[in-house]
C-alpha cells in the first residue's frame, strides 16, 4: 500500500472571520498540523517593539530583523514559533499594543521575507513529526506561500459579526482597521486569490463551516 499523501490545506481571510477555530478543527480531524502565521507575525511584533522598533518608522525596524533567530516547537498539533529559542508569551501575542502594531510591520516587505521561509518550512516540521499534511491560516498562503496547496479556502464574515466574536473573547482589537490595512499594502494583500474557494461564514455556525471544508479534503484524499 502507498503512503498516504502529504495534504497542504490553506485557509486564508480577514481578521476573526474563523481561520483559527476551523483550521484547529481540520487539524485534529485530519492529523494536520495547526499552523497559524498570524501568530508569527504577532510574536515578530512583539520582539520587535521589545528591542524599541516602532510602528510606522521602517528605519528601527530593518536593522533588528537579521538578529531574529526563529524556532518551532509543537504543541498539541500546533506550530508555535520561538524566538532565540524561547515562545512567545501567549498573552502577549493578543495584547493591545500588538493588535495595534502587528498589520504596520506586517506591511514592510522585508519583514514578510524574513518570514517567507520559515513559513514554508512548516512543511518539513509537520513531515519531521509524523502530521499527515498542514492547515496553515494566515493572509497570503494560498497566493504567496502555498499557491500550489491541495486546497485553498477563503473565508469572509461580515465586519460586525466579527467585531463581536473579537469582542467576545475580551479582546481589545480594531478588526475592521486592520483588514484596511492588510488589504490595501503593496507585498501580499488580503484578498481571496484567484481559483480558492470562497466561504461567507456570517450566518453560518463553526460545524457548518468545518463540514464544508472537510467535505472538500476528504474529497482531494479520495482523489
Ligand atoms: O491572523 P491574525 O489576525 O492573528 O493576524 C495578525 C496580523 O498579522 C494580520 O492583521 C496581518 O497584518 C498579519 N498577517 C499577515 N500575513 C499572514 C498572517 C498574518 O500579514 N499570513
Amino acid at each position: 500500500m502507498s503512503a498516504a499523501p502529504f495534504i497542504i490545506v490553506a485557509i486564508d481571510g480577514g481578521a476573526a472571520s474563523g481561520k483559527s477555530s476551523t483550521a484547529r478543527a481540520l487539524s485534529s480531524r485530519f492529523r494536520l498540523l495547526h499552523v497559524d502565521t498570524g501568530s508569527f507575525y504577532r510574536a515578530v511584533t512583539a520582539e520587535l517593539l521589545r528591542r524599541g522598533a516602532r510602528a510606522g518608522d521602517v528605519a528601527t525596524v530593518l536593522p533588528v530583523l537579521p538578529a531574529l533567530q526563529f524556532g518551532t516547537q509543537v504543541h498539541g498539533g500546533t506550530a508555535q514559533m520561538t524566538i532565540a529559542g524561547r515562545p512567545v508569551d501567549a498573552a502577549e501575542l493578543r495584547s493591545a499594543e500588538v493588535n495595534a502594531a502587528v498589520s504596520h510591520f506586517a506591511a514592510i516587505p522585508e519583514v514578510r521575507a524574513a518570514l517567507l521561509a520559515y513559513q514554508r518550512g512548516q512543511a518539513e516540521v509537520a513531515r519531521a513529526q509524523g502530521f499527515r499534511g498542514l492547515a496553515m491560516e494566515g493572509r497570503d498562503i494560498g497566493s504567496v506561500i502555498f499557491p500550489d496547496a491541495d486546497l485553498r479556502f477563503f473565508l469572509h464574515a461580515d465586519p460586525a459579526e466579527r467585531a463581536r466574536r473579537r469582542a467576545q473573547e475580551g479582546q481589545t482589537d480594531a478588526v475592521a482597521e486592520r483588514d484596511r490595512l492588510d488589504s490595501q499594502r503593496k507585498t501580499a494583500p488580503l484578498a481571496c486569490p484567484p481559483g480558492a474557494v470562497a466561504i461567507d461564514s456570517t450566518n453560518l455556525t463553526l460545524e457548518q463551516v468545518v463540514e464544508r471544508m472537510a467535505a472538500a479534503i476528504a474529497a482531494r484524499i479520495s482523489a
